[in-house]
C-alpha cells in the first residue's frame, strides 16, 4: 500500500515526538517516500538530523527555508497523504480553526489529500472540552484520527493520551491508502434534504431534514475517487469536486434522479421525500380572512420504489429508513418492498440521531442472497461522515460481492 506513496510526515512538539522517528522508519521500509515536516515545538524532543537521516528528505521546518516561492502550498498538493504524528492540543486547534502559522498548518490547509492525526497529550488536555470539540470538528471534516492509548505519559503520569503505537500509526496510513481511492471512476448519485411542496404561492409542506447526512456522503464518495451528482433542496457548501443538481419538490426531485440515476454505480437515497402533497397550489397567497382553508393531499410517488423497480444491473441502491417505533422490521420491510441492496435504518427518536443533528446512530442492513435483511454494521453515536464512511463501506462490499462479518 505504502510503496512509490509520497507521505508528509508532520511532528509537533510532544514527547512522543521520538516515536515519529519510528514511524518514518517503518513507512519508508515498506517503500514510502516520506517528506518530514517538524514544528519548532518538535525540534526540543527530537534531533533534526535524526529524522533527515532515516526520511526520504530532509527534515522542513520553516515557511521561507526553500528555493521554490511556494512551498506552503507545494508540499499538501504533492502528497498522497499527511499523517501527523504526535499532534498536539496546539496543532489540533489550530488545523481545527484553520489557522496556518507553520510549514506544517500550512501544509495540512493546502492539500486534498487524506490526513492522518495521532494525538498525544496528558490526560487531562485530552479530556478537555475544547479539545475534544477540536477532535469532533476534524473527524466531521473527514480526518482520520488514531485515538490515543492508555499508558505511561511524561513526567511520570499514567493515563489516556499516550500517542499509539507505531504500528498502529503505520497501519491506519496503509488503511487510509487502500480505502482512498476504492470508489475511483464510478458515479455515485445522492438525493439530500427535505422536500417542499407548495400549498400556496407563499407556504409549503416541509420536514425536518437539514441534508447534512447526504452532503456527508457525497463528501466521503467524492474523496474516495466517485464523480458525485447531489440532488439537494438545501443550499449548504457542496462538497468539492461534486456537481450539484438543485431541487425543490419531491416531482423536480424524481424527474432530476430519473435523469441520473441509470447510469448511475451506485445511488444513495438520503433525502427526506413528503410522502403527501397538496392537490394543487393556490396560485396566489391564502388569504387569512377567507377561513380555514381545505388543503386536500395526494400521494407523491415513490421515487426509490421507482428506481428499484428500474435498477440496472450491477448498480447498488441505497434506501434510509427514518423511524420511531420498530426500526429494524420496518426497515427489513423497506428492503424488501422497494428493492434495495442497503438501506440506513435510523431511530430518529433517539437523542442526538438524525434530523438536523450533526451526529448519528444507524444500523445497516442489506438485502442476502435470497433478499432478507440481514445486519451489515451497527455504528453508534458519531459524526454524520463517520456513517458516511460505514455506509460506503457497506456499498463497496455488496459491488466487490462480499458478504458482511458474521
Ligand atoms: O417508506 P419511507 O418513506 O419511510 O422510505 C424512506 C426511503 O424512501 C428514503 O430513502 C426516502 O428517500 C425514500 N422515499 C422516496 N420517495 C418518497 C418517500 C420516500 O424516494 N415519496
Amino acid at each position: 500500500m505504502l510503496a512509490g506513496k509520497r507521505i508528509v510526515l508532520g511532528v509537533t512538539g510532544g514527547i512522543a515526538a521520538y516515536k515519529a522517528v519510528e514511524v518514518c522508519r517503518r513507512m519508508v521500509d515498506a517503500g514510502a517516500h516520506v517528506v518530514p515536516v517538524m514544528t519548532k515545538g518538535a525540534e526540543h524532543f527530537v534531533g533534526r538530523t535524526t529524522l533527515s537521516a532515516l526520511a526520504s528528505e530532509p527534515v522542513q521546518t520553516s515557511l521561507w527555508d526553500e528555493a521554490s516561492p511556494i512551498p506552503h502550498t507545494r508540499l499538501g498538493q504533492t502528497a498522497d497523504l499527511i499523517v501527523v504524528a504526535p499532534a498536539t492540543a496546539r496543532l489540533l486547534a489550530a488545523y481545527a480553526a484553520g489557522l496556518s502559522t507553520d510549514l506544517l498548518t500550512n501544509t495540512l490547509l493546502a492539500t486534498r489529500a487524506p490526513v492522518v492525526v495521532c494525538p498525544a497529550m496528558h490526560t487531562e488536555m485530552w479530556e478537555h472540552p475544547a479539545v475534544q470539540a477540536n477532535i469532533a470538528t476534524l473527524r466531521a471534516r473527514g480526518v482520520h484520527i488514531v485515538d490515543p492509548e492508555s499508558g505511561r505519559l511524561a513526567g511520570g503520569d499514567v493515563g489516556h493520551g499516550r500517542l499509539a503505537a507505531p504500528e498502529r500509526i503505520v497501519a491506519a496510513v496503509e488503511g487510509v491508502l487502500a480505502s482512498v481511492a476504492d470508489m475511483d471512476g464510478w458515479h455515485v448519485v445522492v438525493s439530500a434534504g427535505g422536500t417542499r411542496e407548495p400549498i400556496d404561492a407563499v407556504r409549503v409542506i416541509a420536514n425536518r431534514s437539514s441534508g447534512k447526512q447526504g452532503y456527508a456522503v457525497a463528501a466521503e464518495a467524492a474523496a474516495r475517487g466517485a464523480r458525485v451528482t447531489l440532488v439537494s433542496t438545501v443550499d449548504l457548501q457542496a462538497p468539492a469536486g461534486c456537481t450539484v443538481v438543485p431541487v425543490e419538490t419531491a416531482a423536480q426531485m424524481q424527474a432530476a434522479l430519473e435523469s441520473v440515476a441509470p447510469g448511475a454505480d451506485v445511488v444513495v437515497m438520503s433525502a427526506a421525500v413528503a410522502d403527501f402533497r397538496p392537490v394543487a397550489a393556490a396560485p396566489g397567497k391564502i388569504k387569512k380572512h377567507e377561513g380555514v382553508p381545505q388543503i386536500v393531499l395526494e400521494p407523491t410517488p415513490d421515487i426509490l420504489a421507482g428506481l428499484g423497480a428500474r435498477k440496472p444491473a450491477g448498480q447498488v441502491l441505497v434506501g434510509f429508513a427514518a423511524e420511531t417505533d420498530d426500526l429494524l422490521a420496518n426497515a427489513a420491510g423497506k428492503l424488501q418492498r422497494k428493492r434495495l441492496d442497503l438501506i440506513v435504518a435510523n431511530d430518529v427518536g433517539a437523542p442526538g440521531v438524525g434530523f438536523q443533528h450533526d451526529t448519528n446512530a444507524v444500523t445497516l442492513l442489506r438485502a442476502d442472497a435470497s433478499g432478507a435483511a440481514v445486519v451489515a454494521a451497527t455504528v453508534a453515536l458519531t459524526d454524520k461522515r463517520s456513517i458516511a464512511k460505514a455506509v460506503l463501506d457497506a456499498v463497496v462490499d455488496i459491488r466487490r460481492g462480499l458478504t458482511p462479518p458474521a
